[in-house]
């Protein structure tokens, strides 16, 4: 077995995922430190999206191991997942994620309105947040009101109002023209920086990856590292 790197914050060993007959994931590990943002590259179908859900604890691999903060999360109860996932984590993913009826700001203020946080201090977070990411003009919006970088910026915001330790983030500029993904990647790794927050990053693209202080390739479910530092 492959030791805990020391001071991962979460570490994923030998990871098998099939879905029928294909194999998603095929022996593939995976650590991340504290506050570090690693890329996650690799061709389309290789296993990118599967080995972060698997990592953020939203599909149980058939075999392998996931340590977070000293935890095994694949031996966890899928209700005590969940409060990890709600608490620990955050996600921004590649489109459609904001819930559609609700403005802006209620949307960035829902996670914590689901932990227990009372409307009106779970909003001013929410527009605090919704500042950072330059976007508090569209407070009292709702999501078929703005444009797709703008719906991404907010998406980030939300990912991070709960002040996660880690930040699962699968394409989150791909439906974005180039200028608006550049935006949005430097906001979320300044944010992300600001808070502490470690960011496991899946992207197609050099330019997204160069935001990050580490990458790792993902080829037939086998993920390795680059091993160059920035
Ligand atoms: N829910 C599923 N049911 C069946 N097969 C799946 C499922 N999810 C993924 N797969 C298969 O597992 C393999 C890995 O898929 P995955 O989505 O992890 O790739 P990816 O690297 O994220 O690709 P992309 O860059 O296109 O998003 C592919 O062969 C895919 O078809
Ligand atoms: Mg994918």
């Amino acid at each position: 077995m492959t030791p805990t790197p020391a001071g991962a914050l979460l570490t994923a060993t030998d990871l098998h995922k099939a879905y029928g007959p294909t194999p998603a994931l095929d022996g593939a590990s995976f650590s991340v430190h504290p506050g570090e943002v690693v890329a996650v590259m690799g061709p389309s179908g290789s296993g990118k999206s599967t080995l972060l859900h698997c990592l953020a604890g939203i599909v149980t691999p058939d075999s392998g191991s996931i340590t977070y903060d000293g935890r095994e999360l694949t031996t966890l109860s899928d209700a005590e997942r969940s409060a990890l996932r709600r608490t620990d984590f955050g996600f921004v993913f590649q489109f459609g994620q904001l819930v559609p009826e609700l403005t802006c700001v209620e949307n960035v203020a829902l996670p914590l309105r689901l932990n227990g946080t009372k409307r009106k201090e779970a909003e001013r977070q929410a527009a605090s947040w919704l500042a950072r990411l330059e976007v508090d003009d569209l407070a009292a919006k709702r999501p078929g009101e703005i444009s797709g970088g703008q719906g991404q910026r907010v998406a980030v915001a939300r990912s991070l109002v709960t002040n996660p330790r880690l930040l699962f983030a699968d394409e989150p500029t791909g439906a974005l023209d180039s200028l608006n993904g550049e935006r949005v990647m430097e906001l979320l790794t300044e944010a992300a920086r600001g808070a502490n927050a470690a960011v496991v990053l899946v992207t197609h693209e050099a330019r997204v990856a160069a935001y990050s202080d580490r990458e790792i390739v993902v080829r037939d479910g086998k993920s390795r590292d680059m091993e160059f530092a920035r």
